[in-house]
């Protein structure tokens, strides 16, 4: 098993979604995910795997493999069968092969939500659950799943997501509309803010009028902005997953409790893609490309939840998986 410290770095130890379970059928599909390569499929009853997608013996990709009816994925190179957490379980032609010294490197893997979930070091036991936003698991909720890609780094993508005061300027014709039509030069943001458990609440709201809206930072890279309709549930979410150092996939989900027929979600998903292309443009001409500490750029008052995702990063999440 390689060490846990090499893989990830700059994103180790983390639970984070990385696709929709519908697009993992038994079939092994290839990611992705903080520059290290990494193969989903689902073993017997479709429990799901997820391994590093590197063969042990002569480091094949084994998402060029297949799963077989034992609910093992072979290697398309000699054969070799894995099962759903990494153990070698037929080494052919070498019936005296110490299968327990030849298994693939394994990832702990959830099904949560309609999402699946890895956690980012070969361990065998995760040392914390994922906790997802509220909003992506509550049966009462209609979800919808779009997915784009964004040329920069994750960093960059996630403090958009969390940054407010950009949405009169950037989405002045979304979901900016009415901020950007009262704002005045002398307006003011007013921004409060809570630590969670799993993160940080921000509210925020232009010169007292109209109702606080919130938005949430789930670590490491989730948001959940809690859309204010009087009586309704409205939620729009980022989930911003790193693929290298210049690639990020963002799953945007919106959840509603009203309009929930399935024939309404592709006008969700249109909104959604609006409001994403909006942003792309602004933060793929980010220089530097990956967020730099605080002391390299200027801020301001409404800069507090982008700088807390700093911190966050360069302090804790950077200097993770440095071999
Ligand atoms: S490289 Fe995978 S079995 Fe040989
Ligand atoms: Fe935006």
């Amino acid at each position: 098993m390689l060490a846990s410290g090499m893989l990830f770095p700059g994103f180790a130890g983390v639970w984070t979604p990385v696709l929709q379970s519908r697009k993992v059928k038994r079939d092994p599909v290839g990611i992705r995910v903080a520059g290290e390569k990494v193969v989903l499929f689902r073993g017997r009853d479709g429990v799901p795997g997820a391994l590093v997608d590197r063969c042990p013996h002569r480091g094949v990709a084994l998402s060029l493999g297949q799963v077989g009816e034992d609910g093992c994925i072979a290697c398309p190179f000699h054969g070799w069968r894995f099962g759903p957490d990494g153990t070698a379980r037929h080494v052919p032609l070498n019936p005296d092969a110490k299968l327990e010294r030849l298994g693939a490197t394994a990832l702990p893997v959830r099904e949560i939500g309609d999402l699946l979930w890895i956690f980012t070091a070969a361990v065998e036991t995760a040392p914390v659950e994922p906790i997802p936003p509220e909003a992506l698991v509550d049966p009462a909720l209609r979800r919808t799943y779009l997915e784009v890609t964004w040329n920069c780094h994750w960093t960059r993508a996630m403090e958009n997501m969390l940054d407010t005061p950009h949405l009169p300027f950037v989405h002045r014709t979304t979901i900016g509309r009415s901020m950007a039509k009262r704002m005045t030069p002398s307006s003011r943001m007013e921004i409060t803010w809570e630590e969670r458990p799993w993160g940080s609440r921000q509210g925020f709201r232009l010169d007292g009028q109209g109702d606080v809206a919130f938005l949430d930072f789930h670590r490491p890279n989730m948001m959940a902005l809690h859309i204010p309709i009087p009586g309704r549930r409205f939620r729009m979410h980022a989930l911003v997953i790193p693929i290298d150092d210049r690639t990020t996939r963002l799953i945007v989900a919106s959840a509603r409790d009203f309009a929930t027929f399935p024939l309404l979600d592709p006008f969700f998903d249109r909104m959604n893609a609006r409001i994403a292309a909006q942003d792309q443009g602004v933060v793929e001409s980010s220089d530097p490309v990956e967020a730099p500490p605080a002391g390299e750029e200027v801020s301001v008052a409404t800069d507090r939840a982008t700088l807390h995702f700093r911190k966050y990063y360069l302090d804790e999440l950077r200097p993770s998986g440095k071999g």
